[in-house]
């Protein structure tokens, strides 16, 4: 019997691994949801345990017993490398066989502002000694299908780069290649790059006009123009010059990581844009 965990469960990704494994045919009672807020957990269907990455006297319990733990990466920016590590130091201390993390896009060469958290818990993972699985999350598809009301009001895309190309995937996919991992051994050492066939901005735009009858064009701007939009929008200045320095990685092809380890560890096509934006 293998007892496999998944941190970050309450989450929009975990929630998901867990339910991908569940239907890979791993008992309900070899999962444990590890979570931050478990009054959040009622709802998944497997056993559940407090794990918060902040505060370690929560992990040794939470980590109990457990042989195969996906480290979904959280979300409190600029705490995360101590957070993570914090983690994979508990694992270690509990015996964990193997570390699968979800990680970013070409984590070690990537110049995205979110990538240095990334690499520094990768670092953590290979100076653990621990065998670990490296899951590099490109962007997901619903951080632009989610706008889709939003599109459409306005009838525009905005973008620094219209041609920049993001290997986007859908949090599913993404969910169910992480599951296969986590359930093969032959994992452990192994880096994906969990990327989809990749999308522009400008094809967004056409695909939103297509799925939807509206028609909604994409516009280049510079970043300058998207940061007074942004601030319009109500972000504080900060925040509409973190989403900035995020378009500008988006710009200079950061995302643009061309890889079949998706598609494989699925065993079939990614989710596509239009499929995405017809589910959305
Ligand atoms: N690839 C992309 O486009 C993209 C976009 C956004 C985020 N991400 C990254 O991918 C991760 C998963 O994505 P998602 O969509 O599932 O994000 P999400 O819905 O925000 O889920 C993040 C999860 O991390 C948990 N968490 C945060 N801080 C924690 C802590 N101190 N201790 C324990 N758990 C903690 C949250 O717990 P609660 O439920 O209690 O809040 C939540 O369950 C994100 O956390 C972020 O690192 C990637």
């Amino acid at each position: 019997m293998t007892t496999y965990a998944v941190t970050g469960a309450t989450g929009h990704l975990g929630r998901i691994v867990v339910a991908e494994l569940l239907a890979r045919g791993v008992p309900a009672t070899d999962v444990v949801a590890l979570v931050r807020t478990p009054e959040k957990a009622t709802d998944l269907g497997v056993p559940v345990r407090r794990a918060d990455y902040s505060d370690p006297t929560t992990l040794p319990a939470a980590l109990a017993g457990v042989d195969v733990l996906l480290l979904v990466s959280g979300n409190e920016l600029g705490k995360r490398a101590a957070q993570h590590t914090a983690v994979i130091e508990a694992a270690t201390a509990a015996g964990v066989r193997r570390v699968g993390y979800t990680s970013i896009a070409a984590a070690d060469r990537s110049a995205n502002p979110l990538a240095p958290e990334h690499k520094a818990t990768e670092e953590a993972l290979q100076a653990s000694g621990l065998p670990f699985t490296l899951l590099r999350d490109n962007w997901y598809l619903e951080n632009y299908t989610a706008q889709l009301p939003q599109y459409l009001a306005q009838g525009e895309v905005l973008g620094l780069d219209g041609t920049a190309r993001i290997g986007a995937a859908t949090r599913a996919d993404m969910a169910g290649a992480i599951a296969a991992t986590l359930l093969d051994d032959a994992a452990a050492g192994a880096t994906y790059e969990l990327s989809g066939p990749p999308v522009t901005l400008s094809e967004l735009a056409a695909a939103i006009t297509d799925v939807t009858g509206t028609k909604v064009a994409y516009r280049d701007v510079t970043a300058g123009e998207l940061s007074a939009v942004l601030r319009g929008a109500g972000l504080d200045d900060a925040t509409a010059g973190f989403v900035v320095s995020l378009e500008e990685s988006v710009a200079r092809g950061d995302l643009d990581v061309r890889s079949d380890d998706l598609e494989r560890l699925l065993g079939r096509p990614a989710t596509t844009l239009v499929d995405a934006l017809r589910a959305a």
